[in-house]
Parts: structure tokens; sequence; C-alpha cells
């Protein structure tokens, strides 16, 4: 069963479309991305989810549970750990923990030896006693998620979770997720980085005005453009590249500078050797890069639009 089922789930506030038709699955044990610019319904559909935002129409599915229906089982399942850090600021982190304990735990009888496992984990429990609001923004971060992780959930959705934070504190999430997700643990992860989503999720739903635009791993994703960005640096410039255009099945021609050939090509690799010996006819070639599309140049090919416009 997957753990999360969207199937053509519609959501409009004031005529505009956060979620249209959108339908995703998160497979049990994954963590799963979605990944879109600001403003493409990220939040919306996260909500939608917990049961906090009931969809216009369409079904959604929490391990076969409706979030609209039977909301107290779902709310057993999922923990939310929201964009806006919703903590008790003149609470100490230690009391906001017991807090959230008490209204979601059914068994209190571990909670203490609980919420120090967490604390310990998020590495806040020398500073558990310090009031919430004088945490920093990393710290803060690291709260929300050990208070999210304290009734033992099977799904964690994770808007945003490093929005804001150091390095230090971000890899920290991210292995912290991780390590939560070899525990069995699923996660949707909510975030407008690429290299967030590259790095942390399993797979990737696109979104740009609430609609899918593509799913998949980072790397299909990527593969899907079937090509690789290609810039070759000449020691004098080559004026004449008919070669290049009648030869080889580039595209996308451009010349950053005079001694600069940048293209775009599919399987960079197989043609490489050719295409220099051919360009060595006319310069010599003083420096070579392929790159490979990113998740940024998968935005970019299907919207139009760079993901952080
Ligand atoms: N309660 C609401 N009332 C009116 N409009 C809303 C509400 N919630 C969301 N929207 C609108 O729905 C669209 C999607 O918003 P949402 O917060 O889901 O985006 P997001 O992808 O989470 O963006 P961000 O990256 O900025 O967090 C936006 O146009 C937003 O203004
Ligand atoms: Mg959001």
């Amino acid at each position: 069963m997957n753990a999360i089922e969207l199937t053509q789930v519609n959501k409009s506030f004031n005529g505009i479309k956060a979620a249209d038709n959108l339908s995703f699955q998160v497979h049990e044990g994954e963590i799963f991305g979605l990944l879109g610019p600001n403003g493409a319904g990220k939040s919306t559909t996260v909500r939608m989810i917990t049961g906090c935002l009931h969809a216009d129409s369409g079904s959604i599915q929490v391990f076969g549970h409706s979030p609209q229906k039977e909301i107290k089982t779902v709310r057993k399942l999922i923990s939310m750990v929201p964009q806006e850090t919703n903590i008790y600021n003149d609470l100490s982190a230690y009391d906001n923990m017991l807090h959230h304990a008490a209204l979601y735990c059914d068994d209190l009888s571990n909670v203490e030896e609980n919420i120090k496992v967490q604390l310990q984990k998020m590495e806040l429990w020398e500073r558990r006693k310090d009031k919430a609001g004088n945490y920093s923004g990393g710290m803060k971060r690291r709260l929300v998620l050990a208070r999210g992780l304290l009734h033992n959930p099977q799904i964690v959705l994770f808007d945003e979770p490093t929005l804001g934070v150091d390095v230090q504190v971000r890899h920290l999430l991210w292995d912290q997720i991780k390590e939560q997700q070899k525990e069995g643990r699923s996660f949707i992860i909510s975030t407008n980085d690429m290299t967030e989503a590259q790095q942390l999720c399993d797979r990737i739903t696109i979104i740009d005005h609430g609609k899918e635009i593509a799913t998949g791993t980072p790397e299909e994703l990527k593969a899907t453009l079937k090509r690789d960005i290609v810039q070759i640096t000449t020691s004098q410039p080559v004026d004449n590249i008919t070669f290049l255009e009648t030869g080889f099945p580039v595209e996308n021609i451009s010349r950053p500078d005079p001694l600069t050939l940048r293209f775009e090509i599919a399987n960079a690799e197989a043609i490489i050797a050719d295409l220099l010996h051919s360009l060595n006819q006319f310069s010599g070639v003083q420096n070579l890069h392929i790159k490979r599309p990113s998740l940024d140049d998968v935005f970019l090919h299907y919207t139009g639009r760079e993901l952080r416009e």
C-alpha cells in the first residue's frame, strides 16, 4: 500500500489554483519531494494531506484513510512540521516537547525518556531549559522536527525543512531525516531548493501553479532532457562552425565570448572525441566542460522559467 495517494486533487483560493488536478503517490519508506517555486501550491498540498484544509475535489488517502473523513486516524499516522515554526516562545524547549506530547501521544509512560532521545538527536538537550523564543532560527527548526517525531508517526510532512538555516544545520536535518527513513518512516519534503531535492529525495514531483509538471527520481527527471550542456574554449576564435552544425546533432549553439562555444547535445561522451578532432583543424582546445542537466534545467525546460524566479 502507498503511504499517500493523491488523485486528481483540486483546490482554489478566489480563483487562484493552488492544486490543479494534482495526482501523485508516496511509497512507504521513501523521502518524497514536492519541488516548486514560491506559490506553486506546496504548503497547500501538505496541509490538505494533514486534513487542515479540505480539497475542492479529488481524493487523498493516507495509508488508505481519508484525512477529511478519518481525521483522528490520520493524525496518529502523520506528523506535520510546518513552514512557519509554531512553537511557544515563552516555554522552554523541553516544555514545548511536553506540551506536544500531552496533545498527541497516547502513551505517556516513557515521555521523559522519549523527549530526551529526540532532543539529543537534534543536539538540543544541553539547551533544553532555554526559552524556545530565544533559540536561533536553526535551533527552532531542529526543535520542531524533534517535536514532530515524538508521537512516533509513520509519515512526516516537512514543509521547507531547511529554509533560512546554515549549512551545518542543513546537513544535520538531512542526516536526521535519512536516519528516520531507516527506521521505516516516509517523508514528504516541500522545497524550492533543487540541491535539497537532489540530495535528500528518492523521488520528486515538480509542481508549478498547482500542476504536476514531472515526477520521478532526480536522475530520471534529468534524463528526460536527453542532452548535456557542452562548453569548449579554444585558443583562436573559430569563425566557421558549419562542421559543428552539419556534422553533429547539436542544438542551441551560442557563443558566450569569441573564444567559447556552448551547445547542447544528447550523450556528449559518445561524440566528444570526434568533435574535438574536427575542432582541432581550426584551433587548439584550451578547456572542455560537459555539464549534466540539473533539476533547475528540468524546471526551465518544462516551464520556461527558473525555479527561483
Ligand atoms: N488561505 C489562503 N487564502 C488565499 N490564498 C491562499 C491561501 N493559501 C494559499 N493561497 C494561495 O495559493 C497559492 C499557493 O500557495 P502555497 O502557500 O501553497 O504555495 P507554496 O508552494 O507553499 O509557496 P512558498 O514556496 O512560498 O511557501 C498562492 O497563490 C497563495 O497565495
Ligand atoms: Mg509554502
